[in-house]
């Protein structure tokens, strides 16, 4: 069990300055104490921007192929660990093992496909309007990178975002969430064993208000990326806009998938479940709306239901588990007030809207699939983000009105349209207003090789992942070099 000695900085692992410490807990067994962790404040974030800056002249100046090789060694590491990483995660944040995975597996292709960036190019050589100038442009790292990580993924999001940053020559101060500050311990003691330079990534556990804040306004941080809540999001987007830092923020979902009457009525189920219900709906892909055609909307809600019941609630660890717990009791707590407040509204239960209590679930926090009837699009359930295992049915007459609701949001990660008709197909892929569109695929399963990232409050217009990822974690540099014979000057734009 950790023992609160859980920062990482140049390269030690030290406890908080002020010796404080925090409990991580499993969800599957709240009476559960995992480990103690250093509960970081700003003079803990201090140092380890101090250890960041002093490495990053060398960092910068490490060729990018030998960064990239480092990321390769990285990526193999991650595979020989990817079990132990895995149960780690279901113990820690809840998800089922195939899930906690997947997660790890997104972490590995990321280091392997950010590795092969070293050698590819990172820049254009442009013609000048004056001769025998030489005109290019050129990515360069930020400097010291803050990285803010939320609990859903703790692999997953935290290397989207290190990854490109360490490629791309900067250093890095790491504020995991509260609620997995294990996964990152094990990640970070892992990039410490692959070799990664003394001061390269540090990391500092702790809370939001506490580290998270101290990060945002640390002097020497250049850029913060950060993924968690739309409101938060503008918080530190407003503060580092005052700051003048450059920010990445990655928000909130209100995702929707569309089922049209000539839909695979099948297939759709199968990606409403998955979508909804999958790492217990709490993931900015869950799709917490579905959008169904008043044709079909019987037929497909009977078969929705019967799936959800089907769906096998226990511990992560259990390996027959198709759906764990929520994070904590908090998250629980929250995800049951919106039951009346659906119903409130006019909703319907179709299933669900409990806590589980049945032993062994009680030591837990579970919660049962839960779907509505009778949203409509103005509810707060259709309009706020529960991050849960909650959806609903809003039933529609036709493809303009659906399209037309599933944009009708103040978010815009990922929307989903299920059809057999390219026509509509290809007219969703147009008019829905999102980062991500999938037609006949759920709206989770994002792949690393595309950007990934959403409109309106969803995010302040970057993108991770794909090689779209490079654009917030570095600076453009323009260089014209004369090498022209003799000494007359050739101004631009007036010699011509
Ligand atoms: C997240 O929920 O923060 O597409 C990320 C997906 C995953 C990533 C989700 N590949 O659901």
């Amino acid at each position: 069990m950790t023992d609160g000695t859980t920062n990482f900085i140049n390269g030690e692992w030290v406890a908080a300055v002020g010796g404080a410490v925090f409990a991580s807990t499993n969800p599957a067994n709240t009476s559960q104490t995992l480990g103690l962790y250093a509960r970081s404040d700003q003079r803990d974030v201090a140092l380890a921007v101090a250890a960041a800056k002093a490495a990053y002249p060398a960092w910068r100046k490490t060729p990018a192929p030998a960064r990239g090789a480092l990321l390769t060694k990285i990526g193999r590491l991650l595979e020989e660990r990817k079990e132990a990483f895995s149960q780690a995660m279901v113990n820690e944040m809840g998800k089922v093992l195939v899930e906690a995975r997947g997660d790890v597996q997104e972490a590995i292709d990321m280091a392997h496909y950010m590795a092969a960036f070293g050698r590819l190019p990172s820049g254009s050589v442009v013609p000048s309007e004056r001769p025998d100038i030489y005109c290019s442009a050129r990515r360069v790292p930020v400097g010291v990178v803050g990285l803010i990580t939320p609990w859903n993924f703790p692999i997953a999001v935290p290397t989207w975002k290190m990854f490109p940053a360490l490629l791309a020559g900067n250093t890095v101060v790491w504020k995991p969430a509260e609620d997995t500050p294990g996964m990152a311990v094990l990640l970070i003691q892992l990039l410490a064993d692959a070799g990664v330079p003394t001061g390269i990534v540090n990391l500092v556990t702790g809370y939001g208000e506490e580290a998270g804040a101290a990060l945002v306004e640390a002097e020497g941080v250049s850029t913060i990326s950060f993924t968690g809540s739309t409101s938060v999001g503008k918080h530190i987007a407003g503060r580092c806009g005052q700051l003048m830092k450059r920010v990445s923020c990655e928000l909130g979902g209100k995702n929707a998938i569309v089922v049209l009457d000539d839909a695979d009525i099948e297939l759709a189920v199968k990606g409403c479940l998955w979508s909804a219900f999958g790492t217990a709906g709490q993931r900015c892909t869950a799709a917490s709306r579905l959008i169904v055609d008043k044709r079909i909307k019987a037929h497909f809600a009977e078969r929705l239901v019967a799936e959800t019941l089907k769906l096998r609630m226990a511990p992560g660890a259990d390996p027959t588990a198709q759906i764990g717990p929520v994070v904590n009791r908090t998250q629980l707590e929250r995800i049951h007030s919106y039951i009346a407040i659906g119903q409130n509204e006019g909703a319907t239960l179709l299933t669900g809207g409990t806590p589980l209590t049945d032993a062994p679930l009680d030591k837990g926090c579970f919660y049962a699939p839960t779907i509505f009837d009778s949203m409509t699009p103005g509810m707060r359930i259709a309009q706020e983000e529960i991050f849960g295992p909650v959806t609903g049915i809003i039933t529609v007459d036709g493809l303009d009105e659906a399209i037309a609701i599933a944009n009708g949001t103040d978010y815009g990660l990922s929307l989903s349209l299920y059809t057999a008709n390219l026509r509509r197909g290809m007219r969703a892929l147009d008019e829905l207003e999102s980062g991500i569109v999938y037609i006949n695929l759920p709206t989770s399963g994002a792949e690393i090789q595309l950007p990934f990232g959403g409109v309106k409050n969803t995010g302040n217009g970057h993108r991770e992942a794909g090689w779209m990822a490079m654009d917030w974690c570095t600076e453009w540099k323009a260089a014209y070099i004369n090498y022209a014979e003799g000494s007359e000057l050739v101004r631009a734009q007036i010699d011509v």
